[in-house]
């Protein structure tokens, strides 16, 4: 267990303004904010970030819809990071989440959730290098 995990505020959460919500929602359950940006993933780019679902039957329309506008990237800090992140988004359907969860919150469907968390320690990682230098992390 290390304690960092990577999120991304999708398209869709952008587009309706509720990445102020969402980021204060995450500051305010205890994460810090180790790095973060705003910016526009290019459908290689995002194929390549979701290249682990490239044999499933959504893998067009989920590369699609995350390139289709800004996101914002960020690495948070907490204790068991990944695994309380997780807990706090919520399931990856919002009619399934539970109450309070961000996805229950701002997601409207299954494809457009509204936010990213990694699913691993190991995945943390790499996400976070995909998007920041070392430079770009406090
Ligand atoms: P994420 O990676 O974005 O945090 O989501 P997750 O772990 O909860 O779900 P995952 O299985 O990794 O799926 C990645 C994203 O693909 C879209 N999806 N669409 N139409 C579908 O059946 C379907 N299933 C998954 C979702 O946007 C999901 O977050
Ligand atoms: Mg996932």
């Amino acid at each position: 267990m290390t304690n960092r995990t990577f999120t991304m505020i999708k398209p869709d959460a952008m587009a309706k303004g509720h990445a102020g919500a969402i980021l204060d929602r995450i500051v305010k359950e205890g994460y810090r904010i180790v790095a973060l940006k705003m910016t526009k993933l290019s459908s290689e780019k995002a194929g390549e970030f979701y290249g682990i679902h490239r044999e499933r039957p959504f893998y067009g329309e989920l590369v699609s819809f995350m390139s289709s506008g800004p996101i914002m990237a960020a690495i948070l800090e907490k204790a068991d990071a990944v695994a309380s992140f997780r807990t706090l988004i919520g399931a990856t359907d919002p009619a399934k989440a539970e109450a309070n969860t961000i996805r229950k919150l701002f997601a409207s469907s299954l494809g457009e959730n509204a936010v990213h968390g990694s699913d691993s320690d190991e995945n943390a990682a790499i996400e976070g290098s995909f998007f920041f230098s070392g430079l770009e992390q406090f």
